[in-house]
């Protein structure tokens, strides 16, 4: 068989695919895995050095000048809840070239560093701005997004939440909140977009640029700890939950659901 008559390899050639949280961790990978499925990815993060960056770790990493035409990236801040439309705009025609090129896919992995609180230090300002990245912003891009993607069950929005509000920890309550809240969005979302498909993943314990911000010298007990929290006794890589968001892409079938890949830790 040619390689051309692939039923399954090439479901993303040609397609494109606006990663917002595409410059590190886990959406760097889903870059890179769409970029290896044939797709266009189009890169989105707060700041305009890390978007610069990773557009040029991409293309490093795939130096054929046929994957250099498929990376581009650009700048959008989504902390700030009031400016949210006024900017995703701007980024949108960027990303759909006036809207001549639309989206096939729109992946969500953008989170900012969020401190956590106690019940007693918790605060209506600390509760809203919690949520802006990991849960306003998402809701906000689907509002707009059907302008800007191609309205076919071939196009997909896929969320990022977590597990951790199954099992939650001290001091996690109000981010809790959100990412259980996500569940529900998905679903709602899935029912108004159709047939626009629409999917969370729950990632486990990933280890990422995401944990840059924690104490340095506690990590590797911490990375331990989590690690003996799931039946693989391992901390994830970002190219393995990466499959997560691959498959959500694919499966012209699947919406509304949320996609585990925590290494089994919801049953250990
Ligand atoms: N890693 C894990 O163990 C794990 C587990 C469960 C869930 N998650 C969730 O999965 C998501 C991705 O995590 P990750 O580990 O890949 O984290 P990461 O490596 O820190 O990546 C986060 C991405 O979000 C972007 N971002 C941060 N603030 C932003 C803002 N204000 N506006 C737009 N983009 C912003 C970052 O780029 P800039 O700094 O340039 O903005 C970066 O591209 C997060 O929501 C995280 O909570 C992670």
């Amino acid at each position: 068989m040619s390689p051309l008559q692939f039923k399954y390899l090439h479901k993303l050639a040609g397609h494109r695919v606006l990663i917002f949280g595409g410059t590190s961790g886990i959406g760097f990978a889903v870059a890179e895995a769409a970029l290896e499925h044939g797709a266009t990815v189009i890169l989105s993060s707060s700041k305009p050095a890390r978007v610069e960056n990773a557009i040029q770790r991409l293309k490093d990493a795939y130096p054929d000048p046929n994957f250099h035409a498929r990376i581009t990236g650009y700048p959008c801040d989504l902390s700030i809840a009031e400016k949210l439309e006024e900017d995703l705009h701007p980024l949108f025609n960027q990303a759909t070239e006036n809207r001549t090129a639309l989206l096939d896919h729109i992946v969500f992995t953008a989170g900012n560093w969020v401190k956590f609180s106690t019940l007693e230090d918790l605060s209506l300002e600390y509760i809203r701005n919690v949520g802006n990245v990991r849960y306003l912003a998402p809701l906000i891009i689907a509002k707009l997004a059907r302008s800007y993607m191609k309205v076919a069950d071939t196009s997909s929005i896929t969320l990022t939440s977590s597990g951790t509000h199954f099992r939650p920890p001290l001091q996690w309550t109000a981010i809790c909140g959100f990412l259980a809240g996500l569940e529900g969005v998905t679903r709602s979302l899935a029912v108004e977009l159709a047939p626009i498909r629409v999917n969370t993943v729950y990632p486990g314990s990933i280890k990422t640029e995401l944990f840059d911000g924690w104490p340095q010298d506690k990590l590797p007990e911490l990375m331990d700890k989590w690690a003996s929290q799931n039946l693989l006794n391992k901390i994830g890589r970002p190219e393995e939950v990466a499959e997560a968001y691959v498959y959500a892409m694919k499966d012209s079938f699947a919406t509304g659901t949320m996609i585990t890949s925590d290494g089994g830790k919801r049953i250990k």
